[in-house]
Order: structure tokens, then sequence, then C-alpha cells
């Protein structure tokens, strides 16, 4: 029965994040940095990426193990020729019970304006957007390729007007270039029903220089931001949620806080990722995958499919961010954020 899927740790299967392209129109400085992800980097052909049909059978399998929660993510998912027709692919999906998934997409809004009705009308869910800055100069020399924060915020402002909700903003802290403005992001985002969470910067993928001394322990977040208007803790949702969740005491809604670092959440980590071209991670820090996409492309059947999925799930011990302190950064091959959409 569905849910009865445990890892070599008990953890079960309950996420799929699914990239749909490894593409960004951004060059965040922390991501996708120019010197690498220039001009002549050779991203995936069209050809080796998963098609809808592809990615709707692997999400519908998985659900039939037992997910309940999708994410389509990137690069940005945006960029996706077509994205709007997969939502609605996704969107029909029903767990064994009978009940709808829950629909999302991390995205960094540069498209939303235009696209946030017709992919609510698709059945999306809810989207999370990044923002790491509301000063516009420090936005625009972040994502490296000059746009306007103001624009961000209009995406938010329609993701929040068609329903796209409760919209969560996530901002990743870099001490020096961003820690100035805690204070400054919560008042802004206070009272508007949009859910801010800070998350620490973290050593994904092995081009964007991560240092320790660069990430701000969110217990220091959570300090500042108390001793300005007081917090009080809430319960998670679900036991494998990344975040931890404060809430305003004066009823200005509620803030959160991703600690990978300095407070690892692999314990309860229910999220498998699959890469744009059909591989599949059992971790956000894993160095290599295992092709899917092969499987289909063979011609696997959907009971076939989901042994293969379910095997490779049982036999998971991923920990990562439980064992950071004692391995050494850098002569590990990891994957890129921008290639599995964190
Ligand atoms: P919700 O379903 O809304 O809670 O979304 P989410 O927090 O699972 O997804 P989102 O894409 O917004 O992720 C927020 C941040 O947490 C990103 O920086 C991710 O890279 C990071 N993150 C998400 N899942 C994991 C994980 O399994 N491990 C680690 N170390 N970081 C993660
Ligand atoms: N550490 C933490 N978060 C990161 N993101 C991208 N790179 C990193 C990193 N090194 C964030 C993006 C986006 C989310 C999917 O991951 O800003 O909000
Ligand atoms: Fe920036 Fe997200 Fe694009 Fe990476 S994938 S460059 S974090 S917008
Ligand atoms: Fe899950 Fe790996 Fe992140 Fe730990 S480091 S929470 S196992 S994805």
């Amino acid at each position: 029965p569905a849910g009865d899927i445990t890892d070599a740790r008990g953890r079960p299967l309950h996420d799929l994040r699914i990239s749909v392209t490894d593409r960004c129109n951004f060059r965040c400085v922390y991501c996708m940095p120019k010197e690498i992800f220039g001009r002549d980097f050779a991203f995936r052909e069209r050809s080796e990426l998963l098609s809808f049909e592809e990615i709707e059978r692997l999400a519908r399998v998985s659900v039939s193990l037992g997910v309940t929660k999708l994410r389509l993510t990137g690069g940005e998912p945006l960029l996706r020729r077509g994205i709007t027709e997969l939502v609605t692919m996704l969107a029909k999906l029903r767990t064994p019970e009978g009940a709808p998934v829950d629909l999302a997409m991390t995205t960094n809004g540069s498209a939303l304006p235009k696209m946030a009705q017709s992919l609510k009308d698709a059945g999306l869910n809810r989207v999370t957007i990044s923002l790491d800055s509301l000063d516009d100069a420090k936005f625009k020399a972040i994502n490296d390729v000059n746009f306007p924060v103001a624009r961000v915020l209009e995406a938010i402002e329609v993701a929040r007007e068609v329903g796209l909700g409760p919209v969560k903003i996530n901002t990743v802290l870099k001490r020096g270039v961003n820690d100035d403005e805690i204070l400054e992001l919560a008042e802004h985002f206070r009272g508007t029903g949009a859910i801010l969470r800070f998350i620490e910067y973290m050593d994904v993928g092995t081009t964007n220089g991560w240092k320790l001394d660069e990430v701000l322990p969110s217990a220091e977040v959570v300090s500042m931001i108390n001793e300005r208007w007081a917090l009080e803790p809430v319960t998670k949702t679900e036991p494998g949620e990344t975040a931890n969740r404060w809430r305003y005491t004066d009823g200005a809604g509620e803030i959160g806080v991703i600690s990978s670092v300095t407070n690892a959440f692999c314990g309860n980590c229910s999220r498998s990722r699959v890469s744009a071209e059909g591989q599949l991670y059992t971790c956000l820090f894993a160095g290599s995958g295992y092709d899917l996409r092969k499987l289909m492309r063979d011609g696997i059947s959907d009971e076939d499919l989901a042994k293969a999925l379910t095997g490779h799930w049982r036999k998971r011990d991923d920990n990562y961010s439980e064992l950071r302190a004692a391995l050494t950064p850098g002569n590990r091959k990891r994957i890129e954020m921008s290639y599995i959409g964190g």
C-alpha cells in the first residue's frame, strides 16, 4: 500500500521535486556564476530532457507509491516551453486515496506577472519566489543580469492576487552581502500574508566557492527579528519540512528559517529529486544519479518502474547535512543547484 516505502533510515517517500530545465535567465553569483555558466556552457539539448509525458508518468507512478507533494523547479521552471500544459497534466493526479496532490513551484518570478493566472487556472496550488534583496542595485548585483527588483515584487503581488498562495519568499542570506537587510525584509512582508523564509547559504555544487564563515546562522536571524517584533514557534505541519516556522505574536503572520548548515533536517527528509534529463537523486548533495530516462526509453512498464523506484528508495541512506562538518568540502563530486533546482 501507498506510504509504506521507507529508506534505509526509515524515512518515507513523500515529496518529488522535478527539475524541468537546467537553464535560467538569471546568473545569481552564488548559483550560476558567469565565469562558469557563460556563453559556451553546454546546457542540455531539448531531446535530452524528459518529455511532459515522461514527467507525468514518473510523477504518476511516484504518487501511486506515496508521494503527495510535487514541486516543479529548474534552473528557472517558467523557461520550459509549454510549462502550463505540464501543470495541467500533473494537477489531474490523485493519490491512491483519491486526494489531489500538492502542486507547487519554485521560481525567480521574472515571468510570473504574465503567467501567474494561466498557471493558477491550470491547477498550480502555490509558488515560492526567490528574493535576496529589496535594494535594486544589490539585487541586480546578485542576479548579475540587471533584473530590477520591482519586477519580482510585482510577481509576488500578482501571485497573491491570483491565489497562488500562501506565497513563500526564499531569501538566501550571505554574511556581508544581504545580512544588513533582515529587518527590512521582515518589515516589508509582515502583514502581507506572504511567508518570508531565510535560508542558510549552503555548499551545494562546486562552483560557488562556499565558505562556512559566509553562513548566517538561523538562530541569529530569529533573535534579531524577535527583538524587534516578538516571535513564537509554530509546530511543523509535516515532519519532513525544511523550514522551522515562527509567528509574530501581534498577528502579522509567519516567517521561516531553513537551517541546513547549523541544524540539519536529514532525519525526516522525504524528498526525492529528478533532474531535467531524468536522473533520480535521493539527496541534494548526491554525487551521482540513477538514469530513469533510459529505463523509460527502453520501454519499462509502469509496474517495473514502480519496482525500480521502490528498490532505489529502500537503499537510500543519504544524510549529507548531518555529516557536512566531517566531509572536507571541495574534494567530493556534487551536482549543481541550478541542475537539480534546490
Ligand atoms: P515547502 O513545500 O513550501 O516547504 O517548500 P520547500 O522548502 O521544500 O522548497 P524550496 O524549493 O522553497 O526550498 C527552500 C530551500 O531549502 C532551498 O534553498 C532548498 O535548496 C532548500 N532545501 C529544500 N529541500 C532541501 C533538502 O532536502 N536538503 C537541504 N539541505 N536543503 C533543502
Ligand atoms: N544555498 C542555499 N540556497 C540556495 N539557493 C540557490 N543556491 C543556494 C545555496 N548555495 C536557493 C535559491 C532558491 C532555492 C531553490 O535555492 O535562491 O530560492
Ligand atoms: Fe538564481 Fe535561482 Fe537562477 Fe540559480 S536558478 S541563477 S538561484 S534564479
Ligand atoms: Fe535530505 Fe540530503 Fe538535504 Fe539531508 S542533505 S535533508 S538527506 S536532501
